[in-house]
């Protein structure tokens, strides 16, 4: 690891707290000079480093930006080893996690940015990402399940993203099917999974789940500002994205539990509700199918009721609800 990547490590670890650069010479085996070059490329970074005579070097309370090591300070100790791409820049970090799962990048791997120039939503839709007012993540996953699972995979990450935000931002999260994570009426995270599949066995291959939560709505487009909201509060970015993967990664390798659904369903500002069904996705010409919802059964399908009596189990589409 770099000095830099030490000493930032090091700053994460301790949030607040003042080190001595002569202590973190002597750990890293460098010098002062070598200590005081990481920070001040540091700080030109964006890293907010107060430093006081004799008092050492302190990462602010407030310094937020996402990083392998500021998530790495609040990672369960199983998950210390994954690996993490962060780039301050790129298209959708969905086709970056995308590439590095063709060039072998194990399971868990995760990427994040600052900016993503061409996010990608749901059904083609774009995805507002303007620079560090959101966390975009994707984490690249290998299951062993077929394409007829993939359902269950979603709603997982939904219960994840949902558990993480009531932990750390002390909000009460609400999941609409499928999985759009909802706080206070308005959209703050969506999530996009696609997967690569097999075209013989119909076996997933790879699995890249891309997470995007809004921390703040500055920079969206008026339209957006309807459905769209952001998290509030005094929270760490790196801490929330570190809480999505300690409670995304152990629902992965328990899948076929289902321990999962309960919480969706007690997460669900659908069920019991009366909806619109859109089959093909939403858009201002879809004609929608009027509904109620009956249940989600154990594999994260929405059970609905049209008007018409008919029964149906959804695991794809896309509903509305009037909120
Ligand atoms: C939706 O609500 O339609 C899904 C939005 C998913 C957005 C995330 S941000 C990180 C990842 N990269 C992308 O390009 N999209 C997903």
């Amino acid at each position: 690891m770099s000095v830099k990547n030490q000493v930032l490590k090091a700053l994460e670890e301790n949030k607040g707290t003042a080190l001595s650069g002569e202590a973190m010479a002597e750990e890293f085996g460098v010098s002062r000079a070598a200590i005081h070059k990481a920070i001040k490329s540091l700080r030109e970074e964006g890293y907010l480093i107060e430093a006081g005579t004799n008092k050492g070097y302190r990462l602010a309370l407030e310094s937020d930006l996402l990083s392998a090591q500021g998530i790495s300070a609040h990672l369960t100790e199983s998950l210390k080893s994954l690996p993490f791409h962060v780039y301050k820049t790129i298209d959708s970090t969905n086709n970056a996690a995308k590439n590095l799962a063709l060039e072998g990048a194990p399971h868990g791997t995760t990427v994040l940015a600052f900016h993503q120039s061409q996010g990608k939503g749901r059904l083609g839709r774009t995805f507002i990402s303007p620079a560090n007012t959101g966390i975009y993540m994707s984490v690249l996953l290998t299951p062993s399940m077929d394409m007829s699972q993939s359902v269950l995979i979603t709603t997982a990450a939904s219960v994840a993203v949902a558990r993480a935000i009531e932990k750390v931002c002390g909000a009460s999260p609400s999941i609409k099917w499928v999985n759009d994570i909802y706080v206070k009426g308005k959209k703050v995270c969506g999530i996009l999974t696609e997967a690569m599949t097999d075209f013989e066995s119909g076996q997933i291959q790879h699995l890249i789940l891309g997470i995007g939560i809004n921390c703040s709505v500055e920079g969206f487009p008026q339209e957006l500002l309807e459905v769209a909201g952001a998290l509030e509060g005094d929270f760490s970015k790196n801490q929330l994205a570190a809480e999505v993967l300690n409670q995304l990664m152990p629902l992965m390798d328990h899948l076929e539990e289902r321990t999962f659904i309960q919480d969706y369903r007690r997460y669900s500002m659908v069920l019991g509700k009366n909806i619109t069904v859109y089959k093909g996705g939403y858009s201002e010409t879809a004609q929608g199918r009027a509904a109620r919802v009956l249940d989600i059964d154990q594999n994260g399908g929405l059970v609905v009721l049209y008007s018409s009596g008919e029964r149906e189990t959804l695991s794809t589409g896309e509903i509305s609800i009037r909120i």
